[in-house]
Parts: C-alpha cells; structure tokens; sequence
C-alpha cells in the first residue's frame, strides 16, 4: 500500500500485471466511454456581465448538470499555468524529494493515497498531495513542498485569488435562486475550509481495468477544478458517461452534496470519476471549499414552501463530513442518508 503508482509505473517491466488492490471488479467503463463530451455550460461568472439571462443560464447549469465551466473568474491565465506547472513539476520529483512531504497513511494532509477504502473497493490509479489552505491558520507549511522553488507562493497566490472567486460564485448563486446575496458565504462562515488537492494520474497499461478516480459525489460545498490539457474527468449525467471538456481558461465549478443539501435539492450535485489513460499522464488541482464543520447543515428555510410544492428534501444533518467520508470509503453515496 505504502507503494506510489507513479513508482509502480516507473519501475513496471512491460508483462507486469497490475495489482489486484487497484482492478475494479464490475465493469466500469464501455468501449466508447470516452467518446462523448459533455456539454456543460461556460458561463462568465463577472458580475458586471451577469444579467437576468444568464443568472437564469447558471440556474438551469446547477439544477441539471452541477457543474459549470466558469470563465470572467479574475484569475490570469498566467497564474493558471503557474499552478498546474508547479503541480507537475512536483510530481516529476525523485520520490525521495516528495517523501519528504508523505502523509500518515490514516491522515488527509501531505503526500500520498487517501487512507485506504474498505475491503473489496479498488484503490485509485493515482497520486496525490492534499493541503489545508485556508484559514491561514489551518496551513501546515511544513507539508507545502520547498520544490520546486515556487510552489508555495504560486499556491498562495492561487488560493487568495479563488477566494475572491468563491465570493463572487457565492453570490451569483444565491442570486439566481432568489437568495438573499450574503446567503451562501454566511452559511459557509468565515472559517469554512479550503483544501487543495493535486493529483497526478499515471498512465497505466490497463486503463479498461482501472479507475483514476473511482466513481463519487464531493462532500464539498462546491469545488473548483483545474484540468491540465489532457481529459479524463467525467460527469454522470441521465445513465451516461460523458468526458467533461478541458477548457485551458476556464475553472470547472462542480458542487458537492452539501450545496445540495443546503437548496433543498434544487441544484443537484453530480456522480463523477476519472478515467485512466493508456498514454499520457494526467494532472488537475480540485479545491475543496466546504461549509464549517460543527454548525451542520440542512435545507435554507427561503426553499421550503409545503404549500408551493417545494417540500422539505433532506434533513439537518450534524455531522456531513464524516458520515460523507465512511460512505465514501464504501464506494456508496451517503447524500440519500439525509432524505
Ligand atoms: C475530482 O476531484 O473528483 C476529480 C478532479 C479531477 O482530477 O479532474
Ligand atoms: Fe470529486
């Protein structure tokens, strides 16, 4: 388990199988899996440009697909590149330069795997570092890579500029329900965490017999996702898998169960997997931003109306994050525990 599957990759002679803790057991993929792209909508979330229209287009984005590709996010194209850059270049470090960084194997933080899953469910064919960035006072620096020489302020520079980012998307979705604007960003409070996650995705031989990222829904608030050029992260929408475009400008706003939970199941948060590449390796940086833990959460009262048919969808819940993460660890989705 301790072994990475970069180094697995690496190290692998042509006839070498892959182990049997990664091989999914059902059949997850068909032939023409990666065929379809899916057309999730690009919308420019500046608030100087988001009339009536297009608060409506980004309604309809979040109640049928979850997701949206946003643009017009105040984030250069330059600091983009920085992050992914400084993220792949992480990666293609000696695996002594990256031990340095390596996570306890039951911790969250640092380098690594998740904590392994429950007997029976396939591990990931990939590779991850995973650090608290916000609130500042969360930052374990001593797991911030020194190497390459620019990861940390490129980390910090990326993680202050998508926090004004969430403000913006925070209110531009509150809007288009009819919230009040400082609905979401008070809900989240001002101690909600941001995590980043950098995953590299090793080519793999067999990419019909494993997964890059298992099939899931985020715990998350909602998540912004920074593709790298080559695809691989795809959407379940109405039965079908479809492959979520790599847009080089644009960060992927995908929401997780508790934005769910919180609209009172008006915005849906989406299933979604990554697929394993024959070819080329692939990388992506997903922050987590995610409501504070020990409020709990539950649908806002403004979108239960009994006598409007807007019944109430879920339950308070007290404790998502762990009940979200035990689940996770069964491979099942723990979002119908709150029905
Ligand atoms: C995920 O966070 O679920 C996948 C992100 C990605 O690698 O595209
Ligand atoms: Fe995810």
């Amino acid at each position: 388990l301790a072994k990475r599957v970069q180094d697995m990759v690496l190290q692998g002679g042509e006839e070498e199988e892959i182990p049997l803790l990664y091989v999914c057991r059902k059949k997850e993929r068909d032939e023409d899996d990666d065929v379809y792209l899916a057309p999730i909508p690009v919308i420019d979330v500046n608030q100087a440009s988001m009339d009536l229209e297009e608060l409506e287009r980004l309604k309809l984005a979040l109640c049928s697909w979850g997701c949206f590709q946003a643009i017009g996010h105040g984030i250069s194209s330059s600091l983009l590149n920085s992050v992914r850059k400084a993220g792949r270049e992480f990666f293609l470090q000696p695996m002594v330069e990256k031990m340095k960084y390596a996570k306890e194997v039951e911790e969250f933080e640092g380098y690594g795997g998740d904590p392994p899953p429950e007997e029976g469910q396939p591990l990931d064919w990939q590779d991850r570092l995973f650090l608290d960035v916000y609130p500042q006072h969360r930052r374990k620096l001593h797991l911030w890579p020194e190497n390459p020489s620019s990861f940390r302020e490129v980390l910090m520079k990326y993680t202050e500029k998508l926090k004004l980012m969430t403000e913006t998307v925070s209110k531009v979705m509150a809007k288009c329900l009819d919230l009040e604007e400082e609905c979401f960003i008070n809900l989240f409070g001002e101690e909600a965490p941001f995590q980043a996650r950098f995953s590299y995705y090793s080519p793999s031989r067999r990419p019909d017999l494993v997964l890059g990222l298992k099939a899931h829904a985020d715990n998350s608030g909602y998540t912004l996702i920074l593709q790298d050029e080559v695809q691989g992260l795809q959407i379940l929408k109405d039965g079908k898998w479809l492959t979520v475009p790599a847009y080089p400008e644009a960060i992927l706003v995908l929401l997780g169960d508790q934005m769910e939970i919180l609209t009172n199941g008006t915005f849906k948060s989406p299933v979604h997997r990554v697929l394993s590449n024959a070819a080329k390796a692939r990388t992506s940086i997903a922050v987590f931003y995610t409501p504070e833990q020990g409020k709990g959460i539950g649908p806002i009262d403004g979108l239960i109306n009994e006598e409007m048919n807007k019944p109430r969808m879920y339950k308070h819940m007290e404790d998502y994050d762990n009940i979200h993460w035990e689940y996770y660890q069964k491979g099942l989705r723990a979002i119908h525990l709150a029905k």
